[in-house]
């Protein structure tokens, strides 16, 4: 299975659109479109908008059906709930979904922590992840905004609001072995750790203005997004693609 995965394209209308991130987000769309092999899935991990107006989410929402793809999207920190349900009917009062697709279980999970840009995870949120794991017999990977482990090439290695529902989510999700891929957005660079046996990464921001670390050349003036490839053994493998 082949998802396509998009990230932090804060979006702003209406003001003019001097850093380009409409622009970017459609040749990104474009180049999915262009793959040879048709991905199967389009996922955005959040900080979709970066104002919170409606009018941004219905950008992303359309600009995201024309790859034709079936869409699954999160919150970020600078993403609201609610307008993200009026515009991609996730639920509420978290944007928490499971999707079986490929022989894998694919679970979207809401970091938000309101007030404050830092990811957090409540009772209620651990409750359904739990009963969502429990019941999953096939791999799992899990999309989330926030990074819950430690990012050692980041000057903000630690991203959560605090240790605890860091500490709460990853001994969860540590015990389970069909766990197999955390992948988050959030950081705006790429990314790699790990939860126990559990491989995490993040993704930079599709918006080049917004891009930070350091890329080969390929990549200057170029949207980035990845593709992963989820095997049937379980085992993934991911590659940056630059759009346009
Ligand atoms: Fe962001």
């Amino acid at each position: 299975m082949l998802i396509a995965h998009i990230t932090d394209s804060h979006i702003e209308i209406p003001e003019i659109d001097e850093a380009g991130r409409l622009n970017d987000f459609e040749r990104v769309i474009d180049h999915i479109k262009q793959q040879e092999i048709r991905p199967d899935l389009l996922v955005h991990t959040g900080d979709i908008s970066h104002c919170d107006h409606a009018r941004e989410y219905a950008f992303a929402k359309s600009a995201m059906d024309k790859a034709g793809l079936p869409v699954a999207v999160i919150p970020g920190n600078k993403d609201s709930r609610e307008l993200l349900a009026q515009a991609f009917s996730t639920p509420l009062p978290f944007a928490q979904k499971s999707l079986e697709m490929g022989g894998w279980t694919l679970l979207f999970l809401d970091t938000l922590h309101t007030g404050s840009n830092l990811g957090d995870y409540c009772d209620e949120r651990i409750n359904w992840l739990e009963g969502q794991l429990s019941q999953a017999r096939n791999p799992v990977a899990i999309f989330m905004h926030h990074p819950s482990f430690i990012m050692s090439n980041n000057p903000y290695p630690f991203q959560f609001i605090d240790q605890a529902p860091a500490d709460r989510f990853n001994n969860l999700v540590c015990g389970f072995d069909n766990v197999k891929g955390i992948f988050c957005g959030h950081a705006h660079r790429n990314t790699i750790g790990a939860v126990g046996h559990i491989a995490g990464m993040t993704l930079t921001a599709m918006s080049l203005d917004r891009r930070k670390g350091t890329y080969d050349d390929k990549f200057d003036g170029k949207p980035i997004y990845q593709l992963i490839e989820l095997n049937d053994d379980g085992g993934f493998q991911t590659t940056l693609q630059a759009a346009g």
